[in-house]
């Protein structure tokens, strides 16, 4: 059995999806890893490590897909119409493609992995169940999404996060609200306290509450009867009522004017992100606030943030970079790579060193979206 590994070539993209760690671990198991050169170099890993791990480096793309059994990815394959190479068509019918493919964003690209003949596995798909917790590639991501958007907001701002008391006078604390405490929000609020902020933070799940407080921050919400039954069973958000949003908006109103740095993360599964710092309470800051919008790619939590880019409305900077788990390329590689052979060694066959897929574990009923020629996934099926 071959995997294979092509460069990623989408903008803002430095990840790669095999580490030194993982090819050695695929090797043992009896499985060939084809890396296409260069793969590693956007996470300082050259191809010479890769390959004293034991991938075979190979010259282009196609070099690294055409014999792949299974190919790995971080992003969704390019096509042709997207400036290619169209890294599909170099892929052989009855492959498997594992990547983090976006279906809810780019839904028309499903068409051509089962025109093709791909089994395709969307990663982002994977249940939220603990036996899947190691193959959970939005946790690992975005939990480095949560710390490096603290990051980029200390490097913007123009203060200190710490209180400091120095001969010249007092520094006062930075304050920091975190909006959305899924899993980075509950690593922008550890990063923050531990730079020394003063951190609070909101979510419409009211477990969060007792994580907020269990980190050492402020808990911000409207907590009505609607907010108490909000809780879903996937452990993800729900739409609120309008009556329910109109209330915790005018809580959140008067509590982010006297903030100094706001971080939003809130999304919602296969739909837009929830407006949650509207253009007034931009207007409300002071000047020199910084708001950091993770959720900017999905719509922005912000309609003032801009992907991709660092923007000064109203004396305030709204950071609003794109593929921020890319910005930390390095690990965000690493624990990308393990999620992936965490999937793929439920699908080895020990003994033929083989696929050998069970189509009815939960697992991969979760992630699969094309089988067969066919959209198999009930929420993408025609
Ligand atoms: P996410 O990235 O989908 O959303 C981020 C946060 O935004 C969530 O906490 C959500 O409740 C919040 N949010 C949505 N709309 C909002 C609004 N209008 N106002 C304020 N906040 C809003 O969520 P993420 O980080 O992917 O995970 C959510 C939760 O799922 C985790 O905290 C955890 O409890 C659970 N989980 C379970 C796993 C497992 O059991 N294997 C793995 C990962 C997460």
């Amino acid at each position: 059995m071959k995997i294979g590994v092509a460069k990623e070539r989408r903008p803002d993209e430095k990840r790669c999806a095999v580490s030194p760690d993982t090819i050695k671990k695929y090797v043992g198991m009896g499985v060939e890893v084809l890396v296409e050169a260069g793969a590693g170099e956007g996470c300082s890993i050259p191809d010479s490590v890769l390959e004293a791990a034991g991938a075979k480096i190979v010259p282009d793309a196609r070099a690294a897909l055409s014999e792949a059994d299974v190919v790995l990815k971080v992003q969704r394959p390019l096509t042709a119409a997207e400036g290619g190479p169209d890294e599909l068509s170099f892929m052989k019918r009855g492959a498997m493609l594992v990547a983090s493919l976006n279906p809810y964003v780019a839904k028309d690209q499903i068409g051509g992995y089962a025109q093709a003949g791909i089994i395709a596995c969307a990663m982002e798909l994977m249940p939220r169940i603990s036996r899947a917790q190691n193959m959970d590639v939005l946790s690992s991501q975005s939990n480095l999404a949560g710390y490096k958007a603290v990051i980029d907001a200390a490097a913007e701002f123009g203060r200190a996060f710490p209180m400091m008391m120095t001969a010249a006078g007092t520094v006062a604390p930075a304050r920091v609200f975190v909006m959305g405490v899924g899993v980075a929000g509950l690593q922008a609020i550890a990063t923050a306290r531990r730079l020394g902020a003063i951190v609070s933070a909101t979510d419409v799940r009211p477990a969060t509450k007792e994580q907020v407080e269990s980190l050492g921050a402020t808990f911000i919400a409207v907590e009505d009867e609607e907010f108490k039954q909000a809780e879903t069973a996937g452990g993800y958000a729900k739409e609120m009522s309008d009556t329910y949003k109109a209330k915790q908006a005018a809580l959140v109103a008067e509590h982010i004017k006297k903030q100094d740095v706001i971080i939003t993360t809130a999304l919602i599964p296969g739909r837009k992100a929830p407006v949650l710092v509207t253009e007034e309470m931009v207007k409300s800051m002071k000047p020199g606030s910084i708001i950091v919008d993770l959720a900017v790619e999905q719509g922005g939590n912000c309609p003032l943030s801009e992907v991709g880019k660092v923007v000064e409305k109203q004396g305030v900077k709204i950071v609003g970079h794109a593929n921020v788990p890319s910005r930390l390329a390095a690990d965000a590689s690493s624990l990308y790579a393990r999620n992936l052979l965490n999937f793929l060694t439920l699908l080895i066959d020990k003994e033929t060193k083989g696929l050998k897929i069970n189509w009815e574990d939960e697992i991969v009923k979760g992630v699969a979206l094309t089988r067969d020629g066919q959209i198999i996934h009930p929420n993408f099926k025609a």
